[in-house]
């Protein structure tokens, strides 16, 4: 082995970016199972962490999983056993109904129980991106998978109320998390449909306000809930849609931007 192949390997590090916003329905789960499919399409090893009671990516899975994150997070399973093959390249650590019991398990136990999920996720070097999707309520376990994160990735609809609410996210991450660097990947518009009123407009807003922060956007595309329908990834249902256009230029966005938490 050469000198740099020795340098690298003990460099790699995964990516572990965060999709994340306190508001419901703008798009998170979509945007964040679709981008894992298509960075392990690219060639990209990644594991995709469900922290979501909904559990709508879990559901891909053949079968009921054995193990989940509720297990790691309450220190009864290695975080290796949880792991699951979706597709070539993508494995998931599936989400259990009972995460409840989870964020329950943290606040009890306190200050070391958030950080359970960090180091048990710290020990998986083989990934190139870890990506964790989120409930839109704030949990202890959406704290402990924070911690385990560097990146933020913030899908926001073309809204007022939505875009305020970024604001709330903020203040709530940096009130909770200000002892722990999370950097902004990037804010992605989601759901994007030109002829509602006003879209344009806040998507110049949101440009202006966190400039250099927003990503390609995501269109509002029929084909989305269609292939969810089906349990298929927008990929598998129709290649050339939209949406499968749009999460690819994401997908190139996200690999040749960011990632500062490699050095
Ligand atoms: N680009 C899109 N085009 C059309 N429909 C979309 C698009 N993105 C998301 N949707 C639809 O919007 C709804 C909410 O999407 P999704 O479940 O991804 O949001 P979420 O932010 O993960 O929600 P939650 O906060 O409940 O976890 C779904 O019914 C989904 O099919
Ligand atoms: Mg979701």
């Amino acid at each position: 082995m050469t000198q740099t192949a020795i340098n690298n390997q003990n460099h790699h590090k995964p990516r572990k970016i965060s999709g994340i916003n306190a508001k419901g329905g703008v798009g998170k789960s979509t945007i964040l199972k679709n981008l894992a499919h298509k960075l392990a399409i690219m060639g990209y090893k990644i594991l995709f962490i469900e922290c979501d009671f909904q559990r709508n990516t879990s559901k891909m899975l053949p079968e009921q999983p054995k193990y989940d994150l509720t297990h790691v997070i309450m220190e009864q399973v290695p975080i290796k056993e949880t792991i699951y093959p979706l597709r070539e390249n993508l494995f998931i650590l599936p989400a259990a109904r009972k995460l409840d019991k989870a964020a329950n398990y943290i606040v009890v136990n306190g200050r070391r129980a958030y950080d359970v999920l960090k180091l048990q996720i710290d020990t998986l070097t083989e990934y190139d991106f870890i990506l964790f999707d989120y409930p839109p309520n704030w949990t202890a376990v959406t704290e402990a998978a924070l911690r385990a994160s560097d990146e933020l990735l913030i899908p926001v609809l073309l809204e007022q109320y939505s875009i305020d609410g970024l604001i709330e996210l903020f203040d709530k991450i940096q009130e909770e998390l200000y002892d722990h660097k999370l950097t902004i990947l990037g804010i992605v518009p989601s759901n994007v449909n030109f002829s509602t009123l006003l879209s344009q407009e806040y998507l110049d807003q949101l440009k202006d306000q966190f400039p250099n922060q927003v990503t390609p956007y995501i269109r509002t595309d029929k084909q989305i809930p269609r292939s969810q329908a089906f349990r298929q990834t927008i990929f598998d249902f129709n290649p050339r849609s939209k949406a499968a256009q749009d999460i690819e230029q994401l997908a190139i966005h996200i690999i040749t931007t960011g990632g500062n938490s490699h050095e």
